[in-house]
């Protein structure tokens, strides 16, 4: 049997635990607090004076669902995770990773924006506005911004990397310690494909922006190419080096932005400010242990290189300096990757399958998520920050998310996993300041099984949560459990 790491019968037990943990988590108690902070809107000013209104303080974190077409074209089951999450009372959508390049997808099912999509994107959109309004009767305070990527080192087609790394190049995923390494290294990506690739995201920007949405997200984060490049300390050449360098790419698009697009079109990062260190399964027993790593370890965003286990954020939050100075006005923070480190990102009770047990309590991650957005928080107490963790709190999410907000060490309150099992939690906390505790996520990871799970006709099954929306995933999750089952076993 796993180990049940969230226990608490309330918010005393939960209190007393971060206290013996020595960590910082701030709740609200009372219900009528709760609602009020919660339903707080949010301006945000871009550069050139336009003012955007967010009707309340939750953000719906961009999450793939692995459900497009092999054109990029989004499906049945996207539209279905849109109309819930638009009608789920959230009043910023942070539409999924979106591949600026077919090459930069990370599976085939990814989304990708390019002319022969715009429309079925188009309808996605007008799907979720529409969920919204016949809700809640209009969407003048709703925000619908979409995530940009290049998949980098986890494309599915042909990695690139932004730099070397001692132990990404040779054990990109999680699996067991003593499995031998790959043996051939991804490409480097030029500078010449980065300078060309600042143009595609120019230009997926400047689409986005004529489909309708109301801004867009460059993605830099959890391992992904641009998320990789800030990072590249040891990158030779233009993009490579000291910061100024890595922050070159993203600087230069936001600047062709304003100067092609214009500046009253919302320009969002969603960024990465601590890598950490890759993880595998421990040979003696499943918990994830840290691979061997070259110290200094300059590989890491927002990682002391002498203490890799340690956030440092003076990069990252100089970093953001610069993009807010760039016109940047909407910043979603997170932490970790996925493939290496998920523990870090995502806190959970029950791994993935064949992934690591985790390392360390999960509340200390979600309390690293809570401090991560604080410090930036504070850094720029008007720069309008979305932040993540909340997930693995269960009920009592809405009380934290409702005191970072009146602590000021967040701006809005971005739900993950917690509302791909229950989706309307914005719209019940607003009206009740209370959630079913039956129906809250349980990190128990089969989102992610199902994202890694790739033996289907498409090459990819779609994800969702199997567990609380059976409607939706029961089947799927039986086709893919069948699909992965040992050919031995089939018989
Ligand atoms: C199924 C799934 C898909 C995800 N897809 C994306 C994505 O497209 N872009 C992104 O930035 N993060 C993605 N994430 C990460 C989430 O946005 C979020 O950061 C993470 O789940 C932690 O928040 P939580 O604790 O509220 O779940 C995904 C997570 C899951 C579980
Ligand atoms: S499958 Fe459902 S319960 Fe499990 S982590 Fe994902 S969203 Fe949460």
């Amino acid at each position: 049997m796993p180990i049940q790491y969230f226990h608490y019968k309330g918010l005393a037990d939960l209190r007393s635990h971060a206290a013996e943990l020595g960590v910082d988590i701030p709740l609200v108690e009372d219900s009528e607090e709760i609602r009020s902070i919660l339903a707080r809107p949010v301006e945000i000013k871009s550069l050139g004076g336009k003012t955007w209104r967010i009707g309340n303080s939750f953000a719906i974190h961009p999450m793939e669902g692995c459900d497009g077409d092999l054109d990029g074209n989004p499906g049945e089951l996207t539209a279905r995770r849109y109309r819930r999450f638009g009608a789920g009372g959230a009043k910023l959508i942070w539409f999924e990773a979106c591949a600026v390049v077919p090459e930069g997808r990370a599976n085939p099912r990814q989304l990708w924006i390019h002319p022969g999509s715009a429309n079925r994107l188009r309808e996605l959109l007008e799907t979720c506005r529409d969920a919204h309004r016949k809700e809640f009767g209009t969407c003048e305070d709703f925000l619908a911004v979409l995530q940009l990527t290049h998949s980098g080192r986890y494309s599915f087609e042909k990695q690139k990397v932004a730099s070397r790394h001692p132990v990404l190049d040779l054990y990109p995923l999680v699996n067991r310690e003593d499995l031998p390494p790959r043996e051939t290294l991804p490409e480097l990506a030029s500078d010449e494909y980065l300078a060309e690739l600042e143009d595609r995201f120019v230009q997926a920007t400047a689409l986005a922006r004529e489909i309708g949405f109301d801004g867009v997200d460059l993605k830099m984060t959890h391992g992904y190419l641009l998320s990789e490049l800030i990072g590249a300390r040891t990158r030779e050449g233009a993009y490579g080096g000291p910061l100024e360098n890595r922050a070159r790419f993203t600087l230069n698009v936001a600047e062709k932005v304003r100067r092609q697009v214009g500046d009253d079109f919302l320009l969002g990062v969603r960024l990465g400010v601590y890598d950490g260190v890759p993880y595998a399964v421990g040979s003696e027993n499943s918990i994830g242990v840290p691979r061997d790593f070259p110290t200094p370890y300059n590989y890491g965003f927002g990682t002391d290189p002498n203490d890799p286990y340690r956030m440092d954020l003076s990069e990252p939050i100089k970093f953001i300096g610069w993009l807010r100075q760039a016109g940047v006005r909407l910043l979603n923070v997170s932490l970790g990757i996925p493939y290496a480190n998920p523990h870090l990102g995502r806190p959970f009770d029950k791994p993935n399958e064949g992934y690591y047990e985790t390392p360390e309590h999960p509340l200390l991650g979600v309390a690293r998520h809570f401090s991560a957005t604080a410090q930036i928080q504070n850094a720029y107490p008007d720069l309008a920050v979305v932040g993540t963790g909340y997930s693995w709190l269960r009920h009592f999410l809405i009380h934290a998310a409702a005191a970072n907000i009146k602590q000021h060490r967040t701006t809005l309150v971005g739900l993950g996993r917690a509302v791909l099992a229950y989706p309307e939690i914005p719209r019940v906390a607003l009206d009740k300041a209370e959630l079913d505790p039956l129906r809250t996520c349980k990190t128990l990871s089969y989102c992610t099984y199902l994202m890694r799970s790739k033996k289907n006709e498409l090459g990819q099954f779609p994800t969702g949560c199997p567990p609380f929306d059976k409607e939706g995933y029961g089947k799927i999750m039986k086709q893919a459990r069948a699909a992965n089952r040992p050919a031995a076993e089939k018989k």
